[in-house]
């Protein structure tokens, strides 16, 4: 299987807050954004997969600054780390008036999606990523832990398995 760059990824999408994705503040719903994000990251890995994916978990999402109507949003999503069925997708979000202002970073989130054999309704394998800016194998390398966390939350993994997670702490128990 061969292995691609998170670039090779990479998937955006923009939409413009209408009157019907805002409540009585004039602001966008949360679950509305939720929805763009898990729409774009589903895009992102089912082209990495190359096959159809649904969504396994996402992790938490906090809303820093209201999106108000007639904002534009941009949703970029790469994959940060697969495994063997499994991908986690990093999903930033940035807002800008129609009017050309500067985007400000809204949130970001990690959704993780699993490709499913449509005839079967199995997971399939899917191919490795190989991350190359900072930051990208910042994502890589701190994933691990992430999924260990996901699925002790999932009830998949005991706590006491979680080698990633534990080591974290360790290391902070050491400098204290
Ligand atoms: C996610 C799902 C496909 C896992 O299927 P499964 O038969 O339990 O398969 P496995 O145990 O082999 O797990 C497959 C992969 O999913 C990952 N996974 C399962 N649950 C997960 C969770 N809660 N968080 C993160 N990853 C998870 C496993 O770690 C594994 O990854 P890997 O192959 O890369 O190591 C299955 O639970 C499912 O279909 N869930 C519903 C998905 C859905 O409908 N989403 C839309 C919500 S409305």
């Amino acid at each position: 299987m061969n292995i691609k760059s998170c670039n090779d990824t990479k998937t955006t999408m923009t939409e413009l807050v209408l009157p019907n994705d805002t409540n009585v503040l004039g602001n966008l719903f949360g679950g509305r954004l939720m929805q763009w994000m898990d729409i774009v990251g589903a895009i992102c890995a089912s082209k990495h997969a190359e096959a159809q994916t649904v969504t396994a978990s996402v992790d938490n999402i906090s809303f820093d600054s209201p999106i108000k109507l007639g904002d534009v949003v941009t949703l970029e999503a790469q994959v940060s780390r697969a495994w063997n069925s499994s991908m986690e997708v990093y999903i930033e979000v940035h807002t800008n008036r129609i009017t050309g202002q500067e985007k400000v970073k809204s949130n970001h989130a990690y959704i993780t999606f699993v490709a499913i054999d449509i005839e079967t309704g199995k997971p399939l394998p899917v191919a490795k990523i190989k991350p190359e800016t900072k930051e990208e194998i910042q994502r890589y390398e701190s994933a691990n832990r992430r999924k260990e966390i996901r699925l002790i939350l999932g009830k998949r993994l005991k706590p006491k398995d979680a080698k990633e997670v534990i080591d974290f702490f360790a290391e902070f128990a050491e400098e204290e």
